[in-house]
């Protein structure tokens, strides 16, 4: 589904990615966890397109990113920290855009999936509000509504959760845990560690600009494999 191989990016003379090399097959859920500054967010950029990688390649569904870029990229969605709604737009008018624009589609169609995606993610009564009318766990749910209007096949999440209130942070992990047990596949970076151990396929844990594990998530979480790995679970696990 996704294949990395020997990507490395660099910003001037800082590496932020160095050597990286996974695979993700259909259907797989991977967390991707480690210390701030990590590249983790690079990484989950280069996927998509945006950031451009030094070198190495990048194969997403066997094609390769270098030769069809925008072909690769239409298969993924992107969810990130800070909502990103068009705020001028109601959710409706959020959701329908990128498919009437990029796609192609008829407004009619649009919009019906679009019901369905906002009956989904429990939004159904907050088609016509704006995003400001909105909590922040509302808008989160409408973002990763909106990537999903897409039709996309993987999906990429940037710690959803970080700049939500910690009691709008369920609602947001209840819709996500709903899509993993679609099939859909996904990388999600997250500092939730109980919600990576129980949603993930494996767990990838960045480091210095390289994945130093990537590894089943009863093995990180309970036996991690190294003390790097070992200092930062306790550190995070005592700030929650
Ligand atoms: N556009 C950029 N220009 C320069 N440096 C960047 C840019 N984006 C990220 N970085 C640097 O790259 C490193 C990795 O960043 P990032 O991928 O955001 O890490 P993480 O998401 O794991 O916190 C950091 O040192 C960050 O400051
Ligand atoms: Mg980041």
């Amino acid at each position: 589904m996704i294949k990395a191989k020997n990507i490395n990016k660099s910003f001037g003379e800082l590496e932020v990615l160095r050597d990286v090399s996974f695979d993700v097959q259909q259907g797989e859920v991977i967390s991707i966890i480690g210390p701030s500054g990590s590249g983790k967010s690079t990484l989950l950029r280069s996927l998509i397109g945006l950031e451009e990688i030094n070198s190495g390649e990048l194969f997403i569904e066997g094609i390769s990113v270098k030769k069809s870029g925008k072909k690769a990229y239409e298969k993924m969605g992107m969810v990130f920290q800070g909502f990103n709604l068009f705020p001028h737009k109601t959710v409706m008018g959020n959701l329908i855009e990128a498919p009437i624009v990029v796609k192609g589609e008829k407004k009619e169609e649009a919009k019906k999936r679009a019901e369905e995606l906002l009956n989904k993610v429990g939004l159904t009564d907050k088609k016509d509000s704006y995003p400001a009318q909105l909590s922040g766990g509302q808008k989160q749910r409408v973002a990763i509504a909106r990537a999903l209007a897409m039709e996309p096949d993987i999906m990429l999440f940037d710690e959803p959760t970080s700049s939500l209130d910690p009691e709008l942070v369920g609602e947001v992990l209840t819709v996500i845990r709903g899509l993993a047990d679609e099939n859909i596949t996904m990388m999600i970076v997250t500092h939730e560690m109980g919600f990576a151990k129980d949603v993930s396929d494996r767990v990838f844990f960045m480091d210095h600009g390289k994945i130093i594990s990537d590894t089943v998530p009863e093995k990180i979480f309970v036996n991690p494999e190294s003390e790097r790995i070992q200092n930062f679970l306790t550190k995070i696990l005592s700030q929650n």
